[in-house]
């Protein structure tokens, strides 16, 4: 695989300070760029970051002295890149612009922001899942009237264990109806207890907007690329509450399912432990080699044991049973700020450099 240098647009976040560690090292990916706000332009990134730096390896030396560049500035920053990951907290419609400036610069943009996941031409992929939603690129290419240039974004941080676990017994068992309630971690809101020592000894039942994702966004993603959009999928129906507990990191998600044709507990089990998808197919570097982990501990998966399994890159599952009002329910996890941010997010870019579209 060629080389490619790539930029990072939020390096400062908590997201982007995620990207800054999985690229250091990485053999396909060369980080050349890192940009922010205008609070932060101009400074060394060791200084735009201060005490801010939330990852458990120190910072790369190779990023310390690298003078973070304006945003905002896409001209210069295209520049020196060949695509870029971007994972910012601005207003939805600014979002919006900025990666659409970007793509029309023909810098391809992949994006962790929620901004463009309902458009229809731009695919929200887990590459195990849907890779080939990618598709639909050459498409919105033409709307954007660029040659190189275009927006593929993953999906929210909630649904990245519960979607992986549903999905392998959705073509065999035809899943008709599921219930959620999700446990998820103060990193997903870009907090630390330091930045956010509200949520030492508590709960907030309340996540902005997350519930409407949590049940949105997986029809979209088990949808399927008609004349040049994205059609969401029907069903299952689901449901969701979103709650935030005093984790760091790893959301946890309690399921309850229902199918057309109700399997025992040992098929939905075989199911998950047969499961592969093209990352693993294509021997992607950052691919875990077991993408959904079964445990058979009545006391796992657990979020602080489990979420780093395979690099915070595979899904925790556990609890499989019956249950009195749907068929079954369980229990399953994954890394918010890996499998479902950053390292989704440089997964998702492996996965696009193999099929050629940063050539
Ligand atoms: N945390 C998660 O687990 C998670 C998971 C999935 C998706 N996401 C999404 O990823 C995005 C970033 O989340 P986060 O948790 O990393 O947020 P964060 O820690 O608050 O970081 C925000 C980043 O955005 C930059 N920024 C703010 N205003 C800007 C502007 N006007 N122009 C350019 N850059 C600007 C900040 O730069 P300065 O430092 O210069 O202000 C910083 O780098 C959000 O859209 C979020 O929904 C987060």
């Amino acid at each position: 695989m060629k080389e490619f240098h790539v930029g990072v647009v939020g390096a400062t976040g908590m997201v982007g300070q995620r990207f800054i560690s999985l690229l250091e090292n990485h053999p396909w990916f060369r980080l050349v760029v890192v940009a922010a706000s205008p609070r932060s332009a101009g400074k060394t990134y060791e200084e735009a970051i201060g005490n801010r730096w939330a990852m458990p390896a120190p910072m790369p030396e190779a990023v310390k002295k690298m003078i973070v560049m304006d945003a905002s500035d896409v001209e210069a920053v295209v520049k020196k890149v060949d695509f870029v990951f971007c994972a910012v907290d601005m207003k939805k419609d600014e979002i919006k612009a900025l990666e659409e400036a970007y793509a029309k610069a023909e810098c391809p943009v992949i994006s962790n922001n929620s901004a463009h996941r309902f458009t229809p031409d731009v695919p929200m992929i887990i590459p195990e899942i849907n890779a080939a939603h990618a598709e639909i690129i050459p498409a919105q290419r033409k709307r954007l009237g660029t040659k190189r240039g275009f927006i593929a974004v993953k999906s929210n941080c909630s649904l990245q264990s519960y979607v992986p676990a549903l999905h392998p017994l959705r073509a065999d068992f035809g899943v008709t109806k599921s219930l959620v309630c999700t446990y998820q971690a103060i990193s997903g809101a870009g907090k630390t207890f330091e930045t956010w020592p509200e949520m030492i000894d508590n709960v907030i039942p309340f996540i902005g907007g997350e519930e409407g994702k949590s049940e949105n966004e997986p029809l979209k993603i088990w949808g399927e690329v008609k004349d040049g959009e994205i059609v969401s999928a029907k069903s299952p129906s689901l449901t969701a509450q979103c709650l935030r507990v005093p984790c760091s990191d790893g959301h946890m998600a309690a399921v309850f399912v229902s199918f057309d044709r109700k399997p025992t507990i040992e098929q939905i089990k075989e199911k998950w432990a047969s499961y592969s998808g093209e990352p693993q197919a294509l021997n992607l570097p950052s691919a875990p080699k077991q993408f959904l982990h079964y445990f058979e501990e009545e006391n796992r998966p657990q979020t602080k044991l489990d979420r780093n399994l395979e690099n915070g890159m595979a899904v925790s599952i556990g609890r499989l049973r019956q249950d009195t009002q749907y068929d079954y329910k369980f229990v399953c996890l994954s890394h918010n700020t890996l499998r479902g941010a950053a390292g989704g997010g440089v997964l998702l870019a492996e996965l696009l450099a193999a099929k050629g579209y940063f050539d």
